[in-house]
Formats: C-alpha cells, sequence, structure tokens
C-alpha cells in the first residue's frame, strides 16, 4: 500500500538538499522560475503556479514553417496542450560565426502568442543524443579549433569534446545571444524553460580518450567534486556511494584511486566534465534570462552493458549525485522515458528532492496514463510526449512511427485518448496545483500485471482497481486505467480518469464503513465546477454480491471512472456501522 502521508514526509526530507537550488526568486516574479509551494516545487508562469501539459516536436520540425502551420493549431486546439518543446539549433541561429540569425525563433515566439502556448526551447547545440550533429559546419569544419572526442583505438567521432575551452565557450556565447533575444523579444513570455542540449553523454566507449581528456583523467578529482561528496555524505543515492565506498571512500585521489579502475570510472569522469561544461552554457545564458533549465538523459536500456552502450556520463539516475555537484545552475535532471517501468523511473528521477518534468515518453494511451501519474503521484511539474507533430504517435505507434510528413492529421484528433487526458487534466490544472502543493494528492497507473492499488489519502484508503463486472468483479480486464484523485475535504475527493473504479475504507476510528453520500460527475469551465448528472444507482454499484461486500467492510458501491462522460466525479462519503 502506498502510504501517502509517510511518501509525503520522505519527499519533504529529501527534498531539503535540492530545494535551495530550485527557488532562485527573479526581480521580476511574471518571469518564469521554480518555487517550493509547500509540498511541492512549482513551476511559476506569470507569478502563478502553472502544469506543463506539453508535447515535443520532433527534431527538426519547427524549421518547416509550412508543415508548423498545421502543427500549431492541432496542438493547442484539438490535443489540448498548454506547452511546446520545441528545438533550436546552434546552426540555426549562428550559420557563421557571430552572425545570429534569430528569425525561426521570432516565428516560434510569435506562433505560440497567436496560439496561447508556452515554448520551452530545447538548445540543440554542442550535443543532440550524445552526438554534435547540430553544432554549426563553421564549429564542424574547424577541428583543430573546436578539437572532438576521441574513443578507443584512437579513433575520434563527430561528437565535441568536453575537454576543450573553445568548445564551452563558443556554445555559451551562441546560447547568450539566444536568451538575450529571447528576453528582449518575448514580451508575453511564452518561453518557460529551457533544455540545455539533449541526450548527453559519449557514445562507443566510457570516455573520451583525447589526449586533453587523458590528461585530465590521470590528475586528482577536483577538489569542488571531492568537498561535495564530503558535504553530502548521509545524502549521497546508494548505488553512487556504493562505487566511491568499494574504492576506499577516499577524500582525494586520481579519478581511478577515488572511483576504482575501469567504466565506473570513466563515467564519473565524464559525469563531471559534462556537468561543468553545461553549467557554464546555464551560466552564461542565465546572466542573460535566468529562467528555469534542465537536463534530460538518455536512460540506460535493458541491453546496455556498460556506460558507452548509453551515453556514458548523461544525467541517468545513477549519476544525479555528480550532476549536482557539477552543474547547480541546472535545475532539474529529467528522464526521456521509453522502457515499460514508467513509475520506477519518475520514482528514481523523485529522488532527493529532484523536481519531476517527463521531457519525453509515449503520447498513447500509455502516455495519457503517465501523464496522470507523473503529475498526481510525484507532482511533477509537468509531462510531455515526443513527437508530437506527428499525430501516428498519439495513436500507438513507437517512437519512429512515421505519418508522411505533410499529411494532415485525422478529424478525430480530439477524441484520441490522450487528447481526451489533456482536456481533463487542463480543467483540474488549479485543483492539481493547489493539491501538489498540499500534499493531497496521489495517482495511479493500473494495467493487466497490476489491476488493483491502495493508497491512503484523506481519512480514507483508496481501493483503486480495473473495471469489473458487477457479476464477476473477481476478473481484470486487459485495459490501461489511470486516475488522478484529491481529498477536497472531510470525507469529500475530486477524482478524474478513465478505466477504473475505487472504492473508500475509513481510515481513522469510528464507523468501519464508507458509503457514498452524493455523487456529481461534471466539468471545470473557467474554474468552477459544473455539475452535469447526479450519479447513483447503477452508476455507482460495483458489484452485486453485497454479502461479500459486507463480510470485508464494504458497502459494494463506489465510483467508476470512464473518459470522456464519466471522466471527473466529485464524491462525499458518509460513514456507518
Ligand atoms: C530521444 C531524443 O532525445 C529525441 O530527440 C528523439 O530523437 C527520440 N529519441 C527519437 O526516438
Amino acid at each position: 500500500m502506498i502510504n501517502v502521508r509517510s511518501l509525503a514526509c520522505a519527499f519533504l526530507l529529501c527534498s531539503l538538499a535540492l530545494v535551495a537550488r530550485a527557488q532562485t526568486k527573479p526581480a521580476d516574479p511574471a518571469v518564469p522560475h521554480l518555487e517550493k509551494r509547500g509540498q511541492a516545487t512549482q513551476l511559476m508562469v506569470d507569478g502563478k503556479p502553472f502544469l506543463v501539459l506539453g508535447g515535443e516536436l520532433s527534431n527538426t520540425v519547427s524549421s518547416d514553417t509550412d508543415r508548423m502551420k498545421v502543427v500549431w493549431p492541432l496542438l493547442a486546439g484539438k490535443v489540448h496542450m498548454n506547452t511546446v518543446l520545441t528545438g533550436v539549433s546552434w546552426d540555426w541561429i549562428e550559420p557563421e560565426e557571430g552572425k545570429y540569425d534569430f528569425r525561426l525563433v521570432d516565428q516560434l515566439v510569435e506562433s505560440a502568442r497567436q496560439n496561447n502556448v508556452r515554448i520551452v526551447w530545447l538548445w540543440f547545440a554542442s550535443w543532440k543524443n550524445g552526438l554534435s550533429s547540430f553544432a554549426p559546419a563553421w564549429v564542424k569544419a574547424a577541428q583543430d579549433r573546436f578539437p572532438r572526442t576521441q574513443i578507443r583505438g584512437g579513433k575520434t567521432i563527430e561528437v565535441l569534446s568536453t575537454l576543450s575551452r573553445n568548445n564551452v565557450q563558443a556554445d555559451a556565447r551562441a546560447f547568450a545571444a539566444l536568451m538575450r533575444h529571447t528576453r528582449e523579444v518575448d514580451q508575453t513570455r511564452r518561453v518557460i524553460m529551457v533544455q540545455l542540449e539533449n541526450e548527453v553523454g559519449v557514445l562507443g566507449d566510457a570516455r573520451d580518450r583525447s589526449p586533453a581528456a587523458s590528461d585530465a583523467f590521470a590528475k586528482p578529482v577536483p577538489k569542488e567534486l571531492m568537498d561535495y561528496l564530503a558535504k553530502h555524505k548521509q545524502d549521497l543515492l546508494p548505488e553512487f556511494k556504493q562505487v566511491w565506498d568499494a574504492a576506499g571512500s577516499r577524500t582525494s585521489g586520481t579519478w581511478e584511486e577515488v572511483f576504482g579502475k575501469g567504466a565506473k570510472a570513466d563515467e564519473i569522469f565524464m559525469g563531471w566534465n559534462y556537468a561543468r561544461y553545461i553549467n557554464a552554457v546555464a551560466e552564461a545564458g542565465k546572466k542573460e534570462y535566468a529562467i528555469p533549465m534542465f537536463v534530460n538523459a538518455w536512460i540506460v536500456q535493458p541491453e546496455d552493458k556498460g556506460p558507452g552502450d548509453y551515453p556514458s556520463g548523461g544525467p541517468q539516475d545513477h549519476m544525479h549525485d555528480v550532476w549536482r555537484a557539477g552543474a547547480p545552475l541546472v535545475d532539474l535532471l529529467c528522464p526521456d522515458i521509453y522502457l515499460p517501468d514508467f513509475a520506477g523511473i519518475v520514482a528514481r528521477y523523485g529522488r532527493s528532492g529532484n523536481p519531476l518534468f517527463v521531457p519525453e515518453s509515449a503520447g498513447d494511451t500509455r502516455g495519457a496514463a503517465n501523464a496522470f501519474y507523473a503529475i498526481g503521484q510525484h507532482r511533477a511539474i509537468g509531462y510531455s510526449p515526443f513527437g508530437i507533430d506527428n499525430v501516428a504517435r498519439l495513436m500507438g505507434f513507437g517512437p519512429d512511427g512515421a505519418q508522411p510528413a505533410g499529411s494532415q492529421p485525422p478529424p478525430d484528433v480530439e477524441t484520441l485518448p490522450f487528447s481526451v487526458a489533456y482536456k481533463t487534466l487542463a480543467q483540474l490544472a488549479p485543483s492539481i496545483l493547489e493539491h501538489q502543493s498540499k500534499g493531497t494528492i496521489a495517482a495511479a497507473s493500473l494495467n493487466r500485471q497490476k489491476p488493483d492499488q491502495q493508497i491512503e489519502l484523506g481519512d480514507y484508503i483508496l481501493n483503486v482497481s480495473l473495471p469489473r463486472n458487477r457479476r464477476a468483479p473477481a476478473v481484470a480486464p486487459d485495459v490501461t486505467g489511470y486516475g488522478i484523485f484529491m481529498a477536497t475535504g472531510p470525507d469529500e475527493y475530486l477524482v478524474a480518469g478513465n478505466n477504473l473504479q475505487i472504492t473508500f475504507t475509513p481510515n481513522t476510528p469510528g464507523p468501519p464503513i464508507a458509503g457514498i453520500a452524493r455523487q456529481e460527475n461534471g466539468r471545470f469551465e473557467n474554474g468552477k465546477w459544473v455539475v452535469t448528472r447526479y450519479l447513483a444507482g447503477d452508476d455507482s454499484v460495483l458489484r452485486d454480491d453485497i454479502a461479500t461486500a459486507a463480510d470485508m467492510g464494504q458497502s459494494g458501491s463506489g465510483v467508476r471512472l470512464s473518459a470522456p462522460d464519466r471522466g471527473i466525479q466529485r464524491v462525499k462519503l458518509y460513514r456507518y456501522r
């Protein structure tokens, strides 16, 4: 059983480590920033908490102005997104050294304004998916000036080295120009966050073996990292601490002396160097316009044997301590989640108070469940499926599922499960943000492998399960069910979701059985609850075997959630004996 209260306490304690970094309040409170509000760290936009119902465009579509004319109204109008994550590449804005071209940037900001959505810049610069394909041609062609990573066998790869001052200075200068320009042109504050680079790390080896990198690797671990580890010894994530302990918990020495010989030391060395580089880029950008900035991780895949199969040195969950030490100006460490264990991955990314944001994941029914779960159970500041300009991805195709470029979206985009889920979350956003902050919110994501769950929330245990037939309640259907639950008052809940049923068990002294006093179906219009139907009778009876229900201490009635018609309900309970 998930105990929301003890989760809340653990969350609160762990948060203390990171809270300070996530909350530098800007002089102008309207500027987007992160703020600790009660039990959640929330993104503040125009001075108010904001829930990111996002979607990430495929890599280069934002440079295709014709295609974007179709995409903008689709995302905002039909999928109910309030934020678009869009690439802005170094090459697009600085095609010639020192000469900036912000035409695409201006168009994106203006289109976002016209479509009433916000933007997250994805700064594709030194690295995108580990590689340096988005660096300008003048950088790529000047290998002596902008050195590359070398992997085993002395092979050079198309990856800029983290160990070059020229590389970091050129990237930081361009990023500073982008942020200065954004501050100047974005009068309606469309741009609310920035992702720095994309899924960084060395591929093909565990570390850079260029001469500069090998020199640095043979030197002592920098004092800043050693001091950080000593200071945070008690709070280090267990898998990282284990590596340090196994090598003798030394407080000084070379990388191999402190972290042991092998791929783990290589990965930690790379993590430190990526973190320092990206922190310098963030610093240059924040000097111009200090809005929240995050990095995203290509997470370890089951078939990976070690760092280098996945990008070595990226912000994978076992590397968070190194990133915190090396990149204090990076506000969030985010996972790109294409693996099925969404719940496990977000739990690991929520450790040590790292506020959760999921910049890339699914956009089909699973995506709907993921969004509900991350936002309700982990107080995420938002969610974002990848490749959302390709409507096929809303219909269950994998990340590479293709729809011919330029093709028109199907007419029923608005009725796809993900669009319905965002429509629901958009209506609920003010309540969700309030209850995230109070710690009176929870969520569930269920399927045939995990068809039932109990959640403590308010004064009741919520017995949440996939919908059952009244006459055969033991058999779970093969569907994805998800819901978000808020304790809105004594004996009162606001619940929303799809393919779920809920019964309630009292969790405080008093009469032991919960009955439904009143149940309303409805929607929020401009923040106001509008009842569309009063529910009772067949709407609420969940099982016909009332004697069994009574033996279980239950009334046999509860809530059945099914989107879109019965997707949002308010329920008032009473107790009897
Ligand atoms: C992860 C990357 O971050 C995205 O930009 C995109 O290329 C997807 N992979 C494709 O699956």
